[in-house]
């Protein structure tokens, strides 16, 4: 049987009068009685079908009126000239005539609407995935996702790198997050983790010799879930041999700027580059958004030590100044305090200074400052009248970070966020070592193969804290949409590495052996980076959940709930790899 002559998206007004056969799923049934239309879809687009009494036979229209939402059909008929056009459907110059409809399978009623609105919640969309796919919205974003991994493929092999791939069933990568782990049956006791990413294994590829490496591969971490973040993503992953930072950064602008460039149609312009210290001092965060400005202003020599205790005993004073927002009312000016007080933000207060239209400023510090004090904060802040300084205090990194909270919810505020705008970031010369107070130890700010600057080697044993380190991240409008490193391929700067993590020799030997013994076969100077895919495709689609460009995605609690995984395993499988479930509560 032949089941189209075209798809649902392409017929035309030059079509008009053509004989076409089409199969696709009913998405909507208008019956007003002496005509009918359906709304016939599929992956390409929506033709309409028109019924009339007295043009289509009483069998046809009976037939057509028992169809129900997302039956499969197959329509033969004629392509007739629409005579009112629907300008927003490509094909909506034109309808068919049926002369014949087939129902090629039934559909049971689906439990919400498979539109470009649909009235599902999020939990019952993923319960039934495979309608939700049949929406617009989601197959444009699996098409966007698609072309991405094509031309990312297409770029790196033009510039002479091999797709090699690495396995998924590996020893514990030191990434950071938890591993998810698989039972071996064959060596009972003993367990596979899957890759948090390939990280070894680009490493021992440059020691081999395949010096320029990429791949598209899935990798896996158990870590709590939020937006930008799935239990299994994909990476865009990358390592070179023989390079310095410049050539790695080089390669990835490169592919950047193709990918805008084909994807988008347009190049995103230059790339900035800011080194962590700066990108925290002046935005409170590595990731900062750059689609506008309001960087941060230090306050202290101005503001301590005048008689107000919350700045006195604060170690930073700093704020931002909101441009145009000086009219913000009692209202607005709580909501903003409300804000910053949110437990997951922390702030205790917030300080702010209009800066009236007429010249003068009006604080709600005012008891603590005059006038002219409050006009010398305004010409460090480079306000000007019509102006609203906002000004929160406390210890260093904690201020910082709540002021970056609130410098993007008044980016969100001021519409200075506009997801079509781009605009791209390198961060580099990130710390090191990160020193956590809980488990009192140093970890490893990237990774423990990344390379100190060598300029910053001597601080190594007398202050492990301000050694910068050989990596960097690109940023595009505050997501950080991939990182990397130049990496350590001498053994001894290795092993002093392990000892500053905290390993004992034996440690380090029994889980980087293989590393390690690598290296002592001539490891060329490399380096690499990986791009977080989904984060891409969803930025460049402008969306902030990374969901919805994963045909199959998890939910906030990592289970998929159309297959309804994870679940538990059968007795003798247990049995089988020497397993025992202990007792426990689930709640
Ligand atoms: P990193 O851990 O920074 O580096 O990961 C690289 C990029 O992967 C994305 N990403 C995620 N995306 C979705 N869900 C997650 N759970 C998730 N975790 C990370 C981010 C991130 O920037 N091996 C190193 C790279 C290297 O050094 O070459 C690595 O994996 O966009």
């Amino acid at each position: 049987m032949h089941f189209r002559s075209h798809t649902c998206g392409e017929l035309r007004i030059a079509d008009t009068g053509k004989k076409v056969t089409l199969s696709g799923w009913v998405q909507r049934l208008r019956d007003k009685g002496s005509l009918i239309w359906i709304d016939l879809r599929d992956r390409y687009g929506i033709t309409q079908i028109i019924l009339e009494e007295g043009i289509s036979s009483p069998e046809l229209m009976q037939a057509a009126r028992s169809l129900g939402r997302e039956y499969v059909i197959r329509v033969e008929g004629t392509v007739l000239e629409r005579s009112s056009k629907n300008p927003q459907l490509p094909t909506g110059d034109i309808e068919v005539l049926p002369t014949s409809i087939e129902v090629l399978n039934a559909s049971i009623t689906p439990p919400f609407t498979i539109e470009d609105k649909s009235d599902g919640g999020d939990e019952l969309r993923m319960k039934y995935r495979y309608l939700d796919l049949r929406r617009n919205p989601l197959r444009q974003n699996l098409e966007l996702r698609h072309r991405l991994a094509f031309e990312t493929r297409r770029y790196m092999d033009s510039q002479g790198f091999l797709e090699i791939e690495t396995p998924y069933l590996i020893k514990s990568t030191p990434e950071g997050a938890r591993d998810f782990v698989v039972p071996s049956r064959m060596n009972p006791g003993e367990f596979y983790a899957l890759p948090q990413s390939p990280q070894t294994f680009k490493q021992i590829l440059m020691v081999a010799g395949y010096d320029r490496y990429f791949q598209i591969v899935r990798c896996f971490r158990d870590e709590d879930l939020r937006a930008d973040r799935q239990p299994e993503f994909t990476q865009i992953d990358c390592e070179m041999a023989f390079v310095t930072q410049e050539d790695v950064l080089n390669t990835f602008e490169g592919l950047t700027r193709h990918l805008f460039r084909q994807v988008k149609g347009f190049d995103p312009g230059p790339f900035e580059r800011m080194d962590y210290a700066t990108a925290t001092k002046l935005y409170g965060s590595d990731k900062p958004d750059l689609r506008f400005g309001m960087p941060f202003v230090e306050l202290n020599h101005l503001a301590k030590n005048k008689g107000f205790a919350v700045f006195d005993q604060a170690e930073l004073v700093v704020g931002i100044n909101a441009e145009g927002c000086a009219e913000y009312s009692r209202k607005q000016l709580d909501e903003l305090t409300e804000f910053v007080k949110k437990p997951q933000i922390g702030a205790k207060g917030l300080v702010y200074v209009k800066y009236n239209h007429d010249g003068s400023l009006k604080s709600s510090v005012d008891k603590f400052f005059n006038e002219e004090q409050l006009k010398s904060w305004a010409e460090t802040f480079g306000a000007k009248p019509g102006d609203l300084m906002l000004i929160l205090s406390g210890d260093t990194n904690k201020v910082r970070k709540q002021l970056n909270e609130l410098r993007l919810e008044m980016g969100n505020r001021l519409g200075l966020r506009n997801p079509d705008h781009y605009k791209t970031l390198w961060v580099t010369d990130f710390p090191l070592l990160e020193w956590d107070e809980t488990s009192g130890r140093y970890f490893a700010m990237h990774h423990p193969f990344t390379s100190p600057k060598p300029e910053d080697i001597h601080l190594l044993d007398s202050n492990p804290s301000q050694v910068r380190a050989n990596a960097y991240d690109l940023v595009i409008n505050g997501v950080e949409i991939g990182g990397g490193s130049i990496r350590i391929h001498d053994r001894s700067l290795q092993n002093k590495m392990f000892a500053l993590l905290g390993f004992t020799p034996e440690e380090a030997l029994s889980q980087f052996g293989f590393l390690l013994n690598a290296f002592e076969y001539g490891a060329p100077p490399h380096g690499g980076i990986a791009f977080g895919f989904d984060r891409l495709s969803a930025l460049m689609a402008g969306y902030d959940s990374i969901r919805d460009f994963i045909a199959f995605p998890k939910n906030n609690a990592g289970r998929d709930t159309m297959i309804d995984a994870p679940s538990p395993i059968a007795q003798h499988q247990l049995d089988e790899l020497f397993l025992e479930i202990k007792p426990f509560n689930k709640d």
